[in-house]
């Protein structure tokens, strides 16, 4: 019977909260708990303020939470109640011992798998739902067999999730495929049965696919490294049009006309952020130092380094640019997240601008329609290993774009929201020291318009105008 399937989720983060939101809203009949060791998280999903943004998110936790989908701190009893749960902790890089920087931290997924043997007195199915290296499941198996009580078996399986932040709902309701690995045995395929037929409530049955649980545990890391790869790679070429002419964005265009090729992720810019890609490509790297093929660590260590590069090559095309120092100058920089759509700030290329330019002796004033005061200087505080009284100094954190403008040398485009492409930028112009710089980290803005107005321009994978200088008197 099935109108009694009930499906736990441990971790209630930026994959965990939204899957289960579309599971749940998808399967009514099923009953999905999410619980979380942070009480603070658990208290912010249920109240009017959820701890994540994400468009489209509320309203669907608005209609359904409270009906068939929970969000709880009582780890034990969604435990104890669960047909199938799902593992989605978070699994960072490791930041000590061995493997310090490269290696993924596995503490949380094995603490996730003993709580679970430790508290079930029936059979599960058990989902892992983080990214984790290949073997993970392997490891959980061991720790379930070893801790279970006595007739309890398990299932575990392999479920990678492909949603990115800011478009997770987008993502989640129409997925390109879902990926499931598992056994291949009697209970196995039964489980994975189990688990499609859930996702089945709104996925067309070819877009979900099987495997064995290694395919679908290094097929998450790839395909998080492939795209990873592609940034760096057009970051590659947006230094080489810089030095040449050549504009990054119609090489772009062209390249990715090749439907071998294809055109999304191709966007230059001041490099990937976001808490996946750095960690899973680390991740891959860590895997093949481990297997002994170097060439293979090497070859992916790369997309790393270009990235890194690509951040202080931004900074310093500002700090160039500006006559050798901003060492006093106010700066406004535009955007703190990652990406657009998202508060979530975890390895945000901002973060590592900002850090150039504060060591450069520059004055930020930083504007992101959803990042929180807090997370900022939080984030520069671990960057730059200074307190936020003696950030304060150097760092004002501005209401809306107009008043981070106000008085400064340079706009500093670090995060592409679509409302810096609808600022007022005569208005703007008139109120900033001359000459005024505008230094376009993601390509998004009319640079003929910015330029007639006055402003001397530099983006990445551009030759900045030959004129920059013979426009900068006010008008
Ligand atoms: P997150 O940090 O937002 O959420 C993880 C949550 O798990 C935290 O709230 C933490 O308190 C909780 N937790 C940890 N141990 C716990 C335990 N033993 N019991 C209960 N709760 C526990 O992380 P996230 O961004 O949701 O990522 C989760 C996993 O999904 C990671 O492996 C990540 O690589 C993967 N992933 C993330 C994304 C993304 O866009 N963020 C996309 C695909 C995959
Ligand atoms: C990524 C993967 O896309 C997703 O499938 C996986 O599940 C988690 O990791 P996410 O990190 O949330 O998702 O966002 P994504 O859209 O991939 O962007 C990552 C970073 O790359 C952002 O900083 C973004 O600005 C940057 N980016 C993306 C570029 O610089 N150029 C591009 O063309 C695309």
């Amino acid at each position: 019977d099935n109108s009694t399937f009930r499906i736990c989720c441990i971790g209630a983060g930026y994959v965990g909260g939204p899957t289960c939101a579309i599971i749940a809203s998808k399967c009514p009949k099923i009953k999905v708990t999410v619980v979380d060791v942070s009480a603070d998280r658990i208290a912010a999903w249920n109240s009017d303020h959820l701890p994540l943004f994400e468009p489209g998110l509320e309203e669907i936790i608005r209609k359904i939470r409270n009906r068939n989908l929970f969000f709880s701190t009582d780890t034990k009893k969604a435990i104890q109640e669960a047909d199938l749960i799902f593992i989605s902790v978070n699994t960072p890089t490791k930041s000590y011992g061995f493997g310090n920087g490269r290696a993924p931290d596995l503490r949380y997924v094995e603490e996730a798998a003993r709580q679970i043997a430790h508290t079930a007195t029936n059979n599960k199915i058990i989902v892992e739902k983080s990214t984790v290296p290949v073997n993970a499941a392997e490891s959980i198996k061991t720790i379930l067999k070893t801790n279970k009580q006595p007739g309890v078996n398990y299932q575990v399986l392999s479920n990678p999730e492909f949603l990115a932040e800011g478009s997770a709902i987008h993502d989640l309701l129409a997925p390109d495929r879902v990926l499931i690995g598992g056994d291949e045995t009697i209970e196995g395929l039964s489980a994975i049965k189990k688990l499609s037929w859930i996702y089945e409530h709104w996925v067309p049955k070819e877009r979900i696919l099987t495997t064995n649980t290694w395919s679908s545990e290094l097929s998450k890391l790839v395909a998080n490294a492939f795209l990873a790869q592609r940034i760096s790679s057009i970051n590659t070429i947006s230094a080489i049009c810089e030095a040449t002419g050549a504009s990054v964005s119609e090489v772009s265009k062209a390249v990715g006309l090749d439907s071998r090729i294809g055109s999304k992720f191709l966007n230059a810019s001041i490099g990937f952020g976001g808490s996946c890609f750095q960690k899973d490509v680390y991740n891959l790297i860590y895997l093949a130092e481990s297997l002994k093929l170097e060439p293979v660590a090497q070859y992916w260590l790369q997309v790393i380094k270009i990235n890194d590069w690509q951040r202080e090559r931004f900074a310093h095309m500002i700090v160039q640019n500006l006559f050798g120092s901003v060492n006093g100058k106010k700066l406004a920089i535009y955007g703190f997240a990652f990406k657009k759509d998202t508060a979530d700030t975890r390895e945000s290329s901002s973060i590592y601008v900002c850090r150039y330019l504060l060591a450069e002796g520059a004055s930020l004033h930083i504007y992101d329609p959803k990042v929180s005061v807090e997370r900022i200087f939080l984030d520069l505080s671990e960057q730059t290993g200074k307190t936020e009284t003696d950030l304060r100094y150097h760092v004002q954190i501005a209401n809306d774009a107009y008043e981070a403008a106000k008085d400064s040398h340079a706009l500093v485009i670090c995060t592409e929201w679509d409302e810096f492409k609808l600022l007022d930028y005569p208005l703007i112009y008139s109120t900033m020291k001359k000459p005024s710089f505008i230094f376009d980290g993601r390509l998004i803005l009319d640079h003929d318009q910015l330029i007639s107005l006055g402003f001397n321009v530099f983006c990445i994978g551009q030759k900045p105008p030959i004129n920059k200088y013979l426009n900068q008197s006010p008008r």
